[in-house]
């Protein structure tokens, strides 16, 4: 009993850790996408400790190809702790638990953002936010800051 109750709390306290961060529901790494309007879902999985959100900043950035030679060729996309190309938003973070799920959805609290992909992001082009919280501990508030992002295909609508 003693043991099955301390494996429990381990499994709980490993599965908390690992569901800190938010992360992109829709779309994922990798997707491709269809310049124009789309809805960006991000989801926030029960943090381990009582948490304050904070702010997000979501916004996209074009890769770029580099080198010039066929075997120095590569590509480089900008960081979202370093530059946005577009700042799609910028404001308070206020994900909810879904009060319906569908078929193949998840049943984290989350945030939709609808937001207009320029048809300039044409290629692939770095989709990213920056997350702030406060996590609530026994002596007090502690920030919690992260970076996220996935690289997608954007491809212009087929008129
Ligand atoms: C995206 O939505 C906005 C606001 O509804 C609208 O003005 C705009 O034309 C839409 N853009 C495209 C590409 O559909
Ligand atoms: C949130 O966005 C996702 C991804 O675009 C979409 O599937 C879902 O229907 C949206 N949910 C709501 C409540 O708007
Ligand atoms: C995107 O996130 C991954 C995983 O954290 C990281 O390794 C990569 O450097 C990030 N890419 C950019 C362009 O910030």
């Amino acid at each position: 009993m003693i043991f099955s109750l301390a494996a429990f709390s381990f499994l709980a306290l490993a599965g908390s850790s690992l569901a800190q961060g938010a992360y992109f529901a829709y779309p994922q790494n990798g997707a491709t996408i269809v310049a124009g309007n789309i809805t960006i879902k991000i989801d926030r999985p029960t943090p381990s400790a009582p948490t304050v959100e904070a702010a997000i900043g979501l916004g996209m950035s074009s890769c770029r190809e580099e080198g010039t030679g066929e075997l120095e060729h590569s590509e480089s996309c900008p960081s979202p702790e370093v530059s946005f190309e577009y700042l799609f938003y910028a404001g308070g973070f206020n994900p909810q638990r879904p009060t319906e799920v569908h078929l193949g959805d998840d049943f984290n609290a989350f945030q939709n953002f609808t937001v207009e992909i320029p048809a300039s992001m044409k290629g692939r082009a770095v989709l990213g936010f920056l997350h702030s919280s406060f996590g609530r501990g026994a002596a007090g508030y502690f920030p919690f800051y992260e970076a996220v992002n996935v690289t997608v295909n954007v491809v212009e609508p087929a008129y």
